[in-house]
């Protein structure tokens, strides 16, 4: 069957009304960690349409500097902060820079991850490919989350939370180390969004399928699968942002999460 005839059914395009998105997004400042590529770039890239202030976190200055020249390209304005968001002091001098430049960020993209598909047997002597997955997807996100929520509460703003899929779904073997650490900081953001709300930020959730970026490519089964274009996941977030719900996920996805919450103990035993 043809690949992109499946796509386009289970990833139907969405519509931007640009005249609400620039309503919506003029003005703002919006963190993005992982801006240098894949869904980070492309909202870093689709939001500086919109005359916003992009603060673009990533571990590649190259790689941010040239997303930073399209974005002011576009009539927007970008800062780079380079840091390696496995290391803790890193994350503390992020967060160091933008108390002393006290940013009034709007919105912050939880972005940057590190995926890995590993057995358990190939895992034994790999403890830190815990430490890592941990680090990154769930205990950096959340040094930023807890550091930066006065500042967010100040501006009514928003954290959008690029989760994904899985993170609903049955665990399955070989990820454990990756679905432990989205489903910890999913677990993290729901328990917080009551207060956050009454703190007037809002928490987005995006629970995203496979996505074309280089964290896929690397695994030859998902070649040949169906899955969504970065752009498209960038599009999904902005409306998101834009709309009431608190969060997104693809149309499909009730089916999965209802089969498995009905066959769990058949599941565990196969
Ligand atoms: N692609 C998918 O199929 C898929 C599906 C569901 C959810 N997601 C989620 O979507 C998010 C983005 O994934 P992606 O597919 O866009 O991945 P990607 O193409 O691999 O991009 C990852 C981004 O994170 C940055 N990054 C990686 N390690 C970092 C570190 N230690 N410190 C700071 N930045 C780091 C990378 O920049 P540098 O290398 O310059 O640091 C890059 O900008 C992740 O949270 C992922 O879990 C992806």
């Amino acid at each position: 069957m043809n690949i992109n005839w499946i796509e386009s059914i289970i990833f139907p395009k969405v519509f931007l009304n640009e005249g609400k998105a620039s309503t919506f997004l003029r003005g703002k400042t919006i963190l993005i960690t992982g801006a240098s590529d894949g869904i980070g770039k492309a909202c870093a890239l689709l939001f500086s349409k919109f005359n916003v202030h992009l603060i673009l976190v990533g571990r590649s200055r190259e790689r941010l500097d040239e997303v930073a020249k399209i974005i002011i390209n576009h009539n927007s304005t970008a800062s780079i902060f380079v840091a390696d968001l496995y290391q803790e002091e890193q994350v503390d001098q992020l967060l160091a820079h933008i108390r002393a430049q006290q940013t009034p960020i709007d919105i912050f993209i939880s972005n940057a991850g590190k995926s890995i598909q590993r057995s358990l047997q190939h895992s034994l002597l790999r403890y830190h490919d815990f430490t890592r997955t941990n680090a990154l997807n769930y205990l950096a996100p959340v040094k930023i989350t807890l550091a930066i929520t006065p500042i967010l509460s100040k501006q009514c703003g928003q954290i959008v939370n690029v989760s994904a899929l899985n993170v609903l779904l049955l665990p399955i073997a070989k990820w454990a180390a990756y679905q432990a650490s989205k489903t910890a900081f999913d677990q993290y953001c729901r328990s917080n969004q009551s207060e956050w709300r009454k703190m007037n930020i809002r928490l987005k959730t995006i629970y995203l399928p496979l996505v074309k970026t280089k964290m896929i490519t690397p695994n030859v089964t998902y070649q040949n699968m169906p899955a969504m274009e970065r752009n498209e996941a960038a599009l999904r977030i902005l409306k998101l942002l834009m709309g009431a719900s608190s969060y997104s996920r693809p149309w499909w996805a009730i089916f999965p999460i209802t089969i498995g919450f009905f066959i769990r103990k058949f599941w565990d035993r196969i």
